[in-house]
């Protein structure tokens, strides 16, 4: 079974994702991981991450992997948990680049289907019910307001002792929204028949049950 779940950044997918996941003993998959992954590498071997032609140069070689388990998924590059380090902010500040390039979507899309199949699975990302799981079992749409979305981030990156105002990482959240839901090659979009769920005034424990009772009582 896939559970699909999209939405913007700091909607709360990530955070509910993993929680449904070890609710129910599926694994969890953070896909957004897998491109700030790909744009880990690119900062690495000091390549311009706004040239398709460089970043796709380096794909063939990338030792990217997953590694799920129920309600966990760490992100892999050359054998190391970069899980944390990619969500800094050089490597944030690229991801929208890197990700809306049809050579990357095209090596993640084909990952993310590998490492899924068989399984019971939340898969959590920008195009998992439209384009990656067109048949998911079930999909949700992750949405809240801009205010809410930024606090929630805030609150992340000071877990990581990076301290920013809730007005610059509103800005910096339009910005990706805007590259993420404007480009040609999937973009961000909910799918017809996903459920939206509206984030804004849910407590996180109220946003788990919301999606376990859904797929418990189907
Ligand atoms: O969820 P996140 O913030 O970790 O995602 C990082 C970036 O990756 C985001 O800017 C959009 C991109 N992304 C994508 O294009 N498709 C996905 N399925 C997941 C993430």
């Amino acid at each position: 079974m896939i559970i699909a779940i999209d939405g913007p950044a700091a909607s709360g997918k990530s955070t509910t994702a993993k929680k449904v996941a070890e609710m129910l003993n599926f694994i969890y998959v953070d896909t957004g991981s897998m491109y700030r992954a790909v744009t880990l590498a690119v900062l690495n071997a000091g390549m311009d991450p706004n040239v398709e032609s460089d970043v796709k140069g380096i794909l063939p070689n990338l030792a990217i992997s997953v590694e799920v388990s129920e309600g966990g998924s760490k992100t892999l590059l050359d054998g190391n948990d970069v899980s944390e380090e990619t969500r800094r902010t050089g490597v944030t500040n690229h991801v929208s680049a890197v990700s809306a390039m049809p050579s990357v979507r095209e090596e993640m899309v084909a990952m993310q289907r590998r490492i899924t199949v068989g399984k019971d699975a939340v898969v959590e990302g920008r195009d998992i019910g439209t384009v990656v799981f067109p048949k998911a079992d079930f999909k949700f749409y992750f949405t809240a307001s801009h205010t809410a979305r930024a606090e929630r981030r805030r609150l992340d990156l000071k877990k990581l002792g990076i301290e920013h105002s809730t007005e610059e990482i509103i800005e910096d959240l339009k910005r990706r929204d805007d590259i993420d839901s404007g480009r040609i090659h999937s973009p961000l979009t909910r799918a017809d028949d996903a459920i939206t769920v509206d984030t804004t005034n849910l407590t996180f424990d109220e946003q788990v049950a919301f999606i376990v009772n859904r797929v418990r009582n189907s």
